[in-house]
C-alpha cells in the first residue's frame, strides 16, 4: 500500500494522547524529506536533516532502519511520532535479556489446549491423531508482536523493536529471517509471510555491538545529543509553559554540562524533565542556587552530582551565558535573555 494516495480508515491502537479519538486516517508515505520533517514536526518531534533523510529512505526503500544513540536522545519517540504521522498502528516490542520466541513471535495457549483435551475426553472423542491436529489450530495460538506485525491487515504498521542490544545474540539471529523475508515459520502451521512489509525501526543504546549480518539488512542512523539549536526547539515544543529566557538558559546549561567528564550525562529527556521542574517551581530564569537544588533531575549518579555541585555549576553557568550570547550574535534564534540575567 506504500505510495498509494488513497486514504483508509483504521482503528488506531497507538498512544492515546496522540489521537483525540480512536479513529485516524492512514497517510501514504511522504513524497520528500521536507514533507516527512514537517509531518514529524506536527507530532511534536524535532528531526534534523540526517535523521529525516534516513527515515525517508527507509520508507522509500522499504528497509528496516537501525537507530543507535545515547539514552534519551529520541530513538523511541521517532517511531511513535512516525506511526502517528502516518496514521499507522504502532506495534512495539521491548527487548530484554532472555527474550525468546514465545514472547516475541508466538506461543501456544497451553491452558486452552488442556481444557480442550478435557472436553474431548468428556465427549469420549479423544483420539491421538485427531487431538494433535485439533490442538494446534490457529485459535490456540497467541500472537506476539512480531507475528502481529506480519499478519496485520490493512496499511503496514510501524514495528518498533526497542533496545535490541538488551536481547541475547540468539534472538538477534532469529530476527534475520524475519527482516530479510518478512516471514516466520511455525512448525505446526507453516510459514507466515507479511502481505506487505511492516515499517521496521530498531533501536539500540549500544550496550553491546549488534551483528554485522543484522546491520547489513538495515539502514543506519546515529542520533547524537542535539546541538543547542535543535535542543531549544525541542524544549519549546515540549515545555511550552517555560519562559523564553528559562528555555534558553537551561538548554545552554545542559549543553555545557554535556562537556563535563561525567559517569552519565543528561539526555534530552532529562533536559525536558528539568525545565518542567523549574517551571513547576515558578522559575522564569536560571540561578546557580536552583541548579544545585535540582541537579538530581539532570544527573542520576551521586558521584556526578557531587562533582558538579557548587563552583563547577557556577563556572558552567558562566560559560552557558557566553554560549547563549554567542548564539545570539550568530543570528540564531536565541533571545538576549542572558543580558538581563547575567547577575543571577
Ligand atoms: N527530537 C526530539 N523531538 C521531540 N522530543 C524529543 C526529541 N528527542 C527526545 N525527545 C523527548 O525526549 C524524551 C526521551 O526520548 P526517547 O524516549 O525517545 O529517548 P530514547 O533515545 O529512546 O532513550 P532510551 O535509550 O533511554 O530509551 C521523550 O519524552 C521525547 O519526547
Ligand atoms: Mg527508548
Amino acid at each position: 500500500m506504500l505510495g498509494c494516495a488513497v486514504r483508509f480508515r483504521l482503528l488506531w491502537r497507538g498512544p492515546a494522547e496522540r489521537r483525540p479519538d480512536c479513529m485516524s486516517s492512514y497517510q501514504s508515505i511522504p513524497s520528500s524529506i521536507d514533507e516527512l520533517q514537517s509531518m514529524l514536526a506536527r507530532e511534536e518531534y524535532v528531526s534534523d536533516r540526517a535523521l529525516s533523510t534516513s527515515v525517508y529512505l527507509a520508507l522509500k526503500l522499504r528497509r528496516p532502519i537501525l537507530l543507535e544513540g545515547e539514552a534519551g536522545v529520541g530513538k523511541t519517540e521517532v517511531a511513535k511520532a512516525l506511526a502517528s504521522a502516518l496514521g499507522r498502528d504502532l506495534i512495539r516490542m521491548q527487548c530484554y535479556e532472555g527474550l525468546d520466541i514465545n514472547h516475541a513471535v508466538y506461543e501456544w495457549n497451553y491452558s486452552r489446549q488442556i481444557l480442550e483435551i478435557q472436553l474431548m475426553r468428556n465427549d469420549g472423542a479423544l483420539d491421538r491423531q485427531a487431538a494433535a491436529s485439533e490442538l494446534f489450530r490457529r485459535e490456540f495460538l497467541i500472537e506476539r508482536p512480531l507475528l502481529r506485525a506480519l499478519e496485520h491487515g490493512g496499511p503496514p504498521p510501524v514495528l518498533l523493536i526497542d533496545e535490541l542490544d538488551r536481547a541475547d545474540e540468539e534472538f538477534e539471529g532469529y530476527l534475520l529471517e524475519m527482516l530479510s523475508d518478512y516471514q516466520v515459520t511455525i512448525p505446526e502451521l507453516g510459514t507466515v509471510r507479511a502481505a506487505q512489509p511492516p515499517i521496521v525501526l530498531i533501536t539500540s543504546n549500544r550496550t553491546r555491538e549488534l551483528h554485522d549480518a543484522l546491520k547489513r539488512r538495515c539502514l543506519y542512523c546515529w542520533i547524537d545529543y542535539p546541538d543547542f539549536e535543535k535542543e531549544i526547539r525541542i524544549v519549546r515544543v515540549k515545555v511550552p509553559d517555560a519562559s523564553a529566557a528559562l528555555s534558553e538558559q537551561a538548554t545552554a546549561f545542559v549543553q555545557e554540562l554535556r562537556e563535563a567528564e561525567l559517569y552519565k550525562t543528561a539526555g534530552v529527556s532529562e533536559t525536558l524533565d528539568w525545565v518542567a521542574a523549574l517551571v513547576a517551581l515558578n522559575e522564569t530564569r536560571l540561578s546557580a542556587e536552583r541548579i544545585d537544588e535540582t541537579l538530581g533531575i539532570l544527573l542520576k549518579n551521586q558521584e556526578d552530582i557531587q562533582a558538579v555541585r557548587g563552583d563547577p555549576v557556577r563556572a558552567m553557568l558562566d560559560r552557558a551565558r557566553h554560549r547563549g550570547v554567542r548564539m545570539s550574535y550568530a543570528g540564531q534564534e536565541p533571545s538576549t535573555a542572558w543580558v538581563t540575567s547575567s547577575k543571577t
